[in-house]
């Protein structure tokens, strides 16, 4: 009797056990007959959109002029580079600083600014350095060495810059790679904000394009306000300092009052504090 019941048992466990594996649950795209199209998923109505998707011609995921769209190159160029002129540029090809666009689409705030600086720490400090010379950790342990956003006061120091070819060409430090490739001497301080925003959308040479990291195309903008501050902070006239930061660097430099917008220098303020214990939500 006793094992009866167990046979019984162990029949009942097999029958349970073939129906749960062998549930209707296709997977996305897979051939199925349930839909005229033979797939598990129908395809997209026309005209949908995706949810916060912003229209073409939004500011906000509008970097290029009409001018950018269908870029034109120097007579130079084209002499030097391709005298053939076979060559037609696509849009975003930066061959003049006037292709892109030089304002922000929408007004920067402090907390822009604040934004712009954690999401710069986390999407692009790994290899541009927290102050923007280009020496993160990952070019430290051997991947290509962004350039530095800050130029040379003297002018002097060089950059490895772009490989054309056989031989690495030299900048000075602190110049676009970008705009050098079309001839153009621009420092990035100087190159417009859409050629920015091109960079973090579709990357440039050997960085990958960074649209992942930042979905929220704003927080694109956010950012390069950022390397704006960055790249300001690096050569501010010293008359444009307050007497209390003139006297910070008279000092030797160190840390900055806390408050100071841009960093807290290791001083602890409300917003850095830590590490303290980490408040979690109840599951
Ligand atoms: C994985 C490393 C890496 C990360 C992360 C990264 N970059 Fe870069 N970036 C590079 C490298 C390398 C270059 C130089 C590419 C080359 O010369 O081929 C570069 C070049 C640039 C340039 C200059 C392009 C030119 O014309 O010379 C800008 C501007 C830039 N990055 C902005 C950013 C911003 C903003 C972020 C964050 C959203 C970011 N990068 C994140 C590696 C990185």
């Amino acid at each position: 009797m006793r094992i009866f019941i167990a046979a019984l048992f162990l029949a009942t466990l097999a029958g349970c056990q073939q129906k749960m594996a062998d549930q209707p649950a296709p997977r996305p795209y897979e051939p199925h007959d349930q839909f005229p199209n033979q797939q598990s998923a129908r395809p997209i109505e026309r005209g949908v959109v995706h949810r916060n998707q912003p229209a073409a011609d939004d500011p906000l995921v509008t970097w290029l002029t009409p001018q950018g769209k269908e870029p034109k190159v120097s007579a130079e160029w084209k002499a030097a580079v391709d005298p053939q002129g076979t060559t037609q540029p696509t849009a975003g090809a930066p061959t003049s600083v006037d292709n892109f666009v030089k304002e922000f689409p929408f007004e920067i705030t402090e907390a822009d600014l604040s934004r712009g600086q954690t999401m710069y720490n986390a999407a692009c400090a790994l290899c541009h350095g927290g102050a923007g010379y280009g020496n993160g950790k990952i070019p430290e342990r051997g991947f290509l060495k962004p350039p530095s956003y800050h130029t040379d006061p003297k002018g002097e120091a060089r950059d490895a810059g772009h490989f054309t070819g056989e031989a690495p060409k030299e900048l000075p430090v602190g110049y676009s790679r970008g705009f050098d490739r079309y001839g153009i001497k621009v420092p990035l301080k100087e190159v417009p904000v859409g050629y920015i925003y091109q960079v973090i959308t579709w990357g440039y040479g050997g960085m990958a394009s960074h649209d992942t990291q930042l979905p929220i195309v704003a927080d694109r903008w956010r950012v390069i306000a950022y390397v704006r501050a960055l790249q300001y902070s690096q050569s501010v006239p010293a008359a444009e300092l307050s007497a209390a930061s003139r006297q910070l660097i008279e000092s030797g430099g160190g840390r900055l009052p806390p408050g100071h917008v841009g960093g807290s220098g290791g001083v602890k303020t409300s917003a850095n504090e830590g590490p303290g214990p980490i408040k979690r939500a109840d599951h």
